[in-house]
């Protein structure tokens, strides 16, 4: 839809007239960048300016902006078919289940939803049914850890581990604890990495039995916190979570609505670990947020639990538009992409590269810490390096203002945990040209050098 017959200045006014926007803390007063032309990792807004969009939108776009043969598929399917619930099937939502059991190399049956919060609720009911109807009823508790987002209904957002997105809404849903993620930056210094991942995988033991075993259901996990700081574990933590679960009865929920579709450098984050995931949550990247879609994939032994006559024992859950066959064939289209444009190993190498460029930052007064898992990057802002005080809102927020003044747009883990919003994030369309790449560099370069 373009702006034909609209002024930039009276579209702002019908924007404060009319939208409250998400996360928006002054609505009426922030003239808003209302963008209308998006293609490759480009955005441009109603004034006319240009942006590298280096946040994916919501760390969504992973085949980046404009690409016609999405809009086709989803124009051919409406065109063809527009609507049939989940209760039934459709084509585009076979080939599609079928597609994402190749990609897990595994089994799973695929339950489809509209969001990544839809997702997570659909993993927690199944998890807690599925122990009520397999001799263990008193598994009810979900672990999760303190810093991960999941999601913003209430079930979803009890497992998030962001105090600042839940003030005010609570109570949540109960049944709901949490642990801390291993933070490799502010790791105690007498411990390695490994040591200190494994004795902050051994806590998530001692909760499960200060809790008593057999009340816990599950353990919901990003493969890389992302939105809550870009946390990236070592490899034996997630392991050694995994043998954890195992051990006690706890099903291992892998929320891959981030990290999933290439994002880290591998198909699934999970699979850079020697893990298998009871359940697996996805939505962002499935369709690059070119229409909306999520799926929570559950191993079959769980399935096999709920496939029988038994009075409700099924499950039953139902959501209008989740599948919708037009979201159904964009997502295939979108992993066609990936595949075509081996767009899995383009983050890794995207990834590499960045980390090549930025590391340097490391030596900047403001800059504790430069991280990355394929292409998604955090850099870690302090106040002071040896007390690794995090940097005040007003630093972070300076660097974000000037990165978007001079055309670049990067996120930040902001209204997370209060005092620690001070990693700024970076997570570009993962088809990112070299000169794309080059541009994200020059500018996160020239702002810092502005700001030592
Ligand atoms: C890791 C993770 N899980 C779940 C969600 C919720 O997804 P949605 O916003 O589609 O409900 C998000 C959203 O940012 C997320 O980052």
């Amino acid at each position: 839809m373009k702006t034909v017959n609209e002024t930039p200045q009276t579209l702002v006014e019908k924007d404060q007239r009319n939208i409250w926007h998400h996360m928006s803390k002054d609505d009426a007063k922030r003239e808003p960048m209302i963008a209308t032309e998006a293609k490759g990792s480009w955005i441009t807004d109603h004034n006319g300016n240009s942006y590298l969009d280096g946040m994916s939108g919501l760390w969504c776009v992973n085949v980046g902006y404009g690409r016609e043969e999405m809009a086709q598929a989803a124009y051919d399917q409406l065109k063809e078919m527009s609507y049939s619930s989940m209760s039934q099937s459709h084509l585009p939502a076979i080939k599609l289940a079928e597609k994402l059991n190749d990609m897990l190399n595994d089994e799973y049956m695929i339950f489809y939803s509209n969001s990544g919060s839809d997702a997570n609720e659909v993993a927690f009911k199944i998890a807690r049914q599925y122990h009520q109807q397999n001799g263990e009823s008193s598994r009810y508790k979900f672990i999760s850890r303190y810093r991960a987002y999941h999601g913003g209904s209430l079930g979803a957002l009890a497992a998030t581990g962001q105090p600042l997105r839940k003030f005010k809404y609570e109570p949540l849903t109960s049944g709901f604890l949490h642990v801390a993620p291993p933070d490799n930056y502010r790791k105690p210094e007498s411990m390695s990495v490994k040591e200190y991942n494994l004795q902050r995988a051994r806590e998530i033991e001692e909760k499960i039995i200060w809790e008593q075993k057999e009340t816990i259901a599950g353990l919901i996990m990003e493969p890389v916190i992302t939105g809550g700081g870009v946390l990236i574990p070592d490899p034996v933590y997630v392991e050694k979570v995994q043998e954890i679960c195992n051990r006690h009865g706890v099903l291992l929920i892998m929320d891959e609505v981030i990290c999933g579709f290439g994002r880290t450098g591998k198909t699934f984050g999970h699979m850079h670990y020697d893990v298998k995931p009871d359940i697996v949550t996805m939505a962002k990247g499935l369709t690059s947020a070119y229409l909306p879609l999520s799926v929570t994939a559950v191993r079959k032994d769980i399935y096999d639990v709920f496939n029988n006559t038994e009075e409700n024992s099924h499950f039953r859950h139902v959501n209008t538009f989740g599948g919708n066959p037009a979201s159904c064939a964009v997502a295939l289209k979108n992993i066609e992409i990936m595949e075509q444009e081996n767009l899995t190993n383009r983050a890794a190498v995207l990834g590499d590269k960045l980390r090549g460029e930025l590391k340097e930052l490391e030596s900047h007064p403001y800059v504790g810490d430069v991280r990355n898992q394929g292409f998604v990057m955090g850099i870690e802002m302090v106040e002071d390096k040896e007390t690794k005080t995090p940097a005040t809102d007003q630093r972070v927020g300076k660097i974000i203002g000037e990165c978007k003044a001079n055309g670049l747009i990067i996120g930040r883990n902001g209204d997370t945990v209060a005092g620690y919003n001070n990693i700024l994030a970076l997570c570009p369309p993962l088809s990112s040209s070299d000169d794309d790449l080059d541009f994200i560099v020059s500018v996160i370069k020239k702002v810092f050098k502005n700001n030592e």
